[in-house]
């Protein structure tokens, strides 16, 4: 192939791809100093001027003419916002690369270049697979290459690397007849409030009060499952991974807040979403920080998030058709949390909980459908 003649242009008529030319170098050069940028690619830092111009004049033609990385600039709203490229290819399986200049982050620039590049890769270079990879934590990307299709998604601890530093990396692809739209569902967590408590995201703040909590003997009782002692990295872990858990559509964790004071007195989930056999199905769980309990919180806590679970997703719900919610044993206090919220006792499973010393607890099955309360 020659460069820049015979790179093609395409374009879905808000976003154009197109040979780099040397007017871009500044452009190129500026977007190279943002920090994000130098975090989660592999570009040398510092990034000085002539890297730009090598990036350009040398590497960028040499891939198009060589048939090893086909780069392509991002022109958005009349000028440089951008670089995707694709890389490899050998054996019909190749990555794609990509970066937006921070001023036009957040538009849906990389999103639409994505396809448009992944497309060309299945179409024109008749690839059969594409692979995104990205350090574990570049949400910006990892949400790109969800709206764009990528699934599957894998952690690799410290398979990805930037100047002689390993780290853990994520892993998705997409195949060449797959459709390039999001695999499940991405959740979000909105704010519920009644009765003077405010349900709303973790924050890495309320890593303290969240020990406090699991550390609680009754809480250490009844949650057989939790570190002990639980430590304050148990915690931010615990804070850190919601994030993972929204994105997987697994289920979503609320801290339970007091109203006035903001700080985090509980915890209610919805999780089990991606459930193997029952799609539509979710779990509800909870704990409460000692000084909260005997006063109605977590039955608030569940009566609001209720409708938010049955709500259909159309409508920003999580479209769940049946909730289950489990009490050991003995539980009184989370049974009734079940039964005030209209939840039907629906049988007993024989030495079902594992308990911490080794023994078993028969639990108490509850459930509610969304056809219950039409
Ligand atoms: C990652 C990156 C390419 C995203 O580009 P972009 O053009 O802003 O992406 P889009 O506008 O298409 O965003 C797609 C979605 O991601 C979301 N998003 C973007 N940045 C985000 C972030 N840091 N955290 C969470 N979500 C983010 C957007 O809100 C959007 O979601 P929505 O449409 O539901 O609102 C850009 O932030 C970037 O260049 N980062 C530095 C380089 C880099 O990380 N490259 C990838 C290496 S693997």
């Amino acid at each position: 192939m020659r460069f820049p003649d015979d790179v093609p242009v395409l374009t879905d008529d808000v976003v154009t791809l197109r040979a780099h030319t040397e007017a871009d170098i500044d452009a190129v050069h500026t977007m190279c100093q943002d920090p994000e940028m130098q975090r989660w690619t592999t570009v040398p830092v510092p990034y000085r001027r002539e890297n730009a111009v090598t990036f350009l004049t040398e590497i960028v033609p040499n891939g198009w003419r060589d048939g090893g990385m086909w780069a392509w600039a991002i022109e958005y709203d009349g000028r440089y916002a951008g670089t995707v490229d694709l890389r490899d290819g050998e054996g019909g399986v190749g990555e794609v690369g990509f970066a937006v200049a921070p001023d036009a982050r957040g538009a849906g620039v990389m999103t639409r270049a994505l396809k448009l590049v992944v497309r060309y890769a299945f179409d024109v270079l008749s690839w059969d697979r594409v692979i995104w990879r990205a350090f574990v934590g570049n949400w910006g990307s990892r949400r790109v290459a969800w709206k764009a299709g990528f699934r599957g998604l894998v952690v690799v601890p410290g398979g990805g690397r930037a100047r002689g530093v390993r780290h853990d990396e994520w892993i998705a692809t997409v195949g060449r007849d797959d459709e390039l739209e999001p695999q499940g569902h991405w959740w979000a967590v909105p704010e519920l409030e009644g009765d003077g408590i405010r349900l709303r995201a973790f924050r890495a703040t309320d890593a303290k009060r969240v020990v406090e909590a699991c550390n609680d003997e009754l809480t250490q009782h009844w949650l057989a499952g939790l570190p002990s002692p639980y430590q304050l990295s148990d915690a931010e872990a615990f804070i850190e991974s919601r994030k993972d858990n929204q994105a997987s559509g697994e289920g979503v964790s609320w801290a339970i807040a007091d109203t006035e004071s903001d700080e985090l007195i509980g915890c209610v989930s919805v999780f089990d979403m991606n459930n193997r056999i029952d799609k539509t199905l979710a779990e509800v769980g909870y704990w409460l920080h000692p000084e909260a309990r005997g006063r109605g919180v977590m039955s608030t806590a569940v009566r609001l998030l209720v409708p938010q679970a049955f709500k259909p997703v159309e409508e920003g719900g999580f479209g769940r058709r049946r909730l289950v919610l489990f009490a050991a044993e003995g539980n009184t206090a989370s049974a009734r949390v079940a039964e005030v919220n209209g939840f039907t006792a629906a049988g007993v499973q024989r030495a079902a909980g594992p308990l911490r010393q080794g023994e078993y607890a028969d639990i108490h099955c509850f459930d509610l459908l969304a056809a219950d309360r039409a």
